[in-house]
């Protein structure tokens, strides 16, 4: 049996230490959450994997990691100041505030009513003070997207690499939107963290490269455990289109709330690079730069036979970190009804995104000849730098491999007093439950082969 509504996995979550709701011992903050010890590890597992494939399996991406605290003037250039914004209504009734695309009812979610006001634009950035003075003149916005700072790096990362179009950069990290009405745990939330690849292109390959990239992070998503079944394609209607979009198509998923997006692959056209072109060529003649540095402030290359500046179009596809593991906690999770009759919780997460990789359980708790046995097993283990390894000194043997079961672990090892005799231990499989005697000293390789080939 496969049981996943919203409440279950929300309390999984909590109760195995993946997912508080943060600030919570002074009444939480809407719209923001924290990753516990296992949610840090899952988080930065999938995160591991998206860099592994964007940028080492790869010869042309480069990686970035840029500030938060953004320059106005990028986001005025960006159009975020302009356009950032998501349509507001209030009740008049009850007073709450709600997305006008959300009340698909026409009436208040909260009191029903249908007495709304008309709905005006909400601008999602959220602002703050930088330096000393607090009076307003110097402030910065949080980045709403990770993708800004890309693309005024652009000259930075070109200059320094040896790349030509087409090449990607890469960035993994934090953007803030102040949501009018976070809500689906994780899914919509106002601090969240995204994986954005900003891939530069020659005009007139843009929608090629769309399709290439598409195809792409759809097996991606495939190699990370999402089944086919639950995922979807959706060609964004031109009127929904992003206002620097020539064409997104998103990647949807069946959260338990619904189809939603995971990921969006935008054509992004020469838009951004171009925008911050025009805004530094302003900038520079306020500022009375000399006219000769224009070409070299210019986010475009230079043809090589014709000399001419020419600006790259982008192809950008761009994952919601929290969303990502959001889908694999559900694709994962599954209540499993035994031979005997008893049921058991699994999180069958792909080994290598599994947050602890191996758990080490002496048989007897205490015991200093296994725990010793378990230490030195867990060091060897610890050199193949796979992951997290544990050792679980409980004593408990079925209760260790329930909570392993339950948070993901793939493989459960078991020292027992014939280890000490013959130098072998017993691998239980997650999936299977099937038990194997293995030689000790061959057991980090066996581990590693586990995560690594599944
Ligand atoms: N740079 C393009 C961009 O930011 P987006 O569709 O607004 O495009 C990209 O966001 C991804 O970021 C989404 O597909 C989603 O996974 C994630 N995301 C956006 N807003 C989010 C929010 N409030 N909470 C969690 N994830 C969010």
């Amino acid at each position: 049996m496969t049981a996943k509504t919203m409440e279950e996995l929300v309390a999984l979550c909590k109760r195995r230490g993946f997912i508080f709701q943060s600030n919570d011992i002074y009444g939480g903050l809407q719209g923001l959450y924290d990753y516990g010890p296992l949610g840090v590890e899952l988080k930065n597992n999938l995160k591991k994997s998206w860099w592994n494939s964007m940028v080492y399996e790869r010869d042309d991406i480069e990686g970035l990691d840029a500030s938060i605290l953004t320059n106005p003037m990028v986001l005025k250039q960006s159009g975020h100041e302009d356009t950032f914004s998501d349509p507001m209504v209030d009740c008049r009734d009850c007073n709450s505030r709600w997305r006008a695309d959300h009340l698909t009812e026409g009436q208040c979610l909260s009191c029903k009513s249908k007495n709304l006001t008309e709905p005006r634009p909400f601008n999602l950035m959220f602002k703050t003070s930088v330096g000393p003075v607090d009076d307003g003149s110097s402030f910065a916005y949080l980045r709403p997207e990770t993708a800004q700072q890309i693309f005024i790096n652009f000259k930075n990362v070109l200059d320094s690499t040896p790349h030509h179009l087409p090449f990607g950069i890469a960035q993994i990290g934090k953007a803030f939107r102040n949501e009018i009405t976070p809500r689906n745990f994780i899914f919509r939330v106002r601090e969240f963290e995204q994986m954005e690849l900003e891939f530069f292109v020659e005009e007139g390959s843009d929608e090629k490269w769309h399709k290439i990239w598409t195809d792409l992070r759809m097996t991606w998503w495939l190699e990370q455990g999402i089944s086919e079944e639950n995922l979807e394609l959706l060609t964004v209607p031109p009127n929904d289109l992003a206002h620097y979009s020539k064409a997104t198509i998103d990647i949807m998923y069946k959260f338990p709330h619904g189809l939603e997006e995971l990921e969006g692959i935008a054509n992004r056209t020469d838009f951004d690079l171009g925008s911050h072109t025009k805004g530094q060529e302003s900038f520079d003649i306020q500022a009375k730069v000399s006219k000769n540095n224009h070409s070299n402030s210019k986010l475009a290359v230079q043809d090589i036979n014709t000399k001419k500046w020419k600006i790259p179009y982008v192809i950008e596809p761009s994952a919601g970190v929290d969303r990502g593991v959001l889908a694999l906690l559900n694709e994962a999770y599954k209540i499993e009804t035994l031979d005997n009759g008893k049921e058991r919780t699994v999180l069958s997460f792909k080994p290598h995104l599994a947050p602890i990789k191996a758990a080490v359980i002496p048989l007897k708790r205490n015991n200093e000849q296994l725990v010793a046995a378990a230490t030195s097993l867990k060091s060897s283990l610890q050199k193949k730098q796979l992951g997290r390894i544990i050792v679980e000194n409980s004593g408990n043997i079925g209760k260790s491999y329930r909570r392993h079961d339950e948070i993901g672990t793939p493989l459960c090892i078991t020292i027992d007093f014939d280890s000490l005799e013959n130098n072998t231990a017993t691998i239980r499989d997650r999936d299977t439950m099937e038990q194997k005697r293995v030689l000790i000293e061959e057991i980090p390789q066996y581990v590693a082969d586990h995560i690594n080939n599944n």
